[in-house]
C-alpha cells in the first residue's frame, strides 16, 4: 500500500492493464469491495409468506426486509442481529463482523439511508426497513464512485474493514461535514482499520467529494 496526500488525484481504472501481483490483489480486493452476488436467490428458504410479526412454534418471527431494493420475507430468531441475518440468512457476506460490539464499524450498512452498525440491532427491529449493503452499492462492472476511488487510491490492505469503510464514506457524502481531512477523519472515526490505511481512505473520500 502506498500512502498519498488527499489532494493528489487517484487514477480511477489505472490498475487493470496488466496481470501482476499488484493487479491480482486489486482484482481480489475489488471483489471484497463490491461484495458477493445476491446469494439469497440460492437460499430459497429465506422467503416466507407469513404476515410480519407472526411467531411460529420454534419462536421465530416473520419479518420483511427490503435489502438492496429487493423484498425478503424472512423468519428469524428474535435474538438474531441484523448483521447475522444479512450474512447467514440472506447470505450477503460483504458486510463483515469485526468486534460484534459496536466498536469497529466493519458491519456498517445503511438503514433507510442512514449508516448503522448492523451488529447493534436485531433484525426484527427492521421490519419494513430499506437496507443497503455493499453489494447494493455497485457491481464489479459498474462500481459506485466511492468503490472506484477506494481501488484507485489504494485505500485498503487486507480489505476486511473496507466494506464498512465504504458504507460509512458513502453515507458521509450526505452528512454535514467540513472540507478538511480532519473533518473527514472525525466522521470516519467509528470505522477502525487494523492495517492503518487511513491516509488513503481519506484521500479516496476527498477525491469523491471534490468530484461530486
Ligand atoms: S462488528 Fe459491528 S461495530 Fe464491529
Ligand atoms: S484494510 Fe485491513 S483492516 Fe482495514
Amino acid at each position: 500500500m502506498s500512502e498519498r496526500k488527499s489532494e493528489e488525484p487517484c487514477a480511477v481504472g489505472a490498475h487493470t492493464s496488466t496481470v501482476s501481483r499488484r493487479s491480482f490483489l486489486v482484482t481480489a480486493g475489488t471483489a471484497g469491495i463490491v461484495g458477493a452476488v445476491d446469494a439469497a436467490e440460492v437460499m430459497g428458504q429465506s422467503q416466507y409468506a407469513d404476515p410480519p410479526g407472526t411467531v411460529d412454534r420454534r419462536g421465530t418471527v416473520a419479518v420483511v426486509l427490503r435489502i438492496n431494493g429487493k423484498e425478503h420475507r424472512l423468519r428469524v430468531d428474535p435474538r438474531t442481529t441484523l448483521l447475522d441475518c444479512l450474512r447467514e440468512t440472506v447470505a450477503l457476506t460483504g458486510t463483515k463482523k469485526g468486534c460484534d460490539h459496536g466498536q469497529c464499524g466493519a458491519c456498517t450498512v445503511h438503514v433507510n439511508g442512514r449508516r448503522v452498525n448492523s451488529c447493534l440491532s436485531f433484525a426484527v427491529m427492521h421490519d419494513g426497513d430499506s437496507i443497503t449493503t455493499v453489494e447494493g452499492l455497485g457491481t464489479p462492472a459498474a462500481q459506485h464512485p466511492m468503490q472506484a476511488a477506494f481501488v484507485a487510491c489504494d485505500a485498503y490492505q487486507c480489505g476486511y474493514c473496507t466494506s464498512g469503510q465504504i458504507m460509512s464514506a458513502v453515507a458521509l457524502l450526505k452528512e454535514p461535514c467540513g472540507p478538511n481531512d480532519a473533518d473527514v477523519k472525525e466522521l470516519m472515526s467509528g470505522n477502525i482499520c487494523r492495517c492503518g490505511a487511513y491516509q488513503n481512505i481519506v484521500a479516496a473520500i476527498q477525491q469523491v467529494r471534490r468530484t461530486a
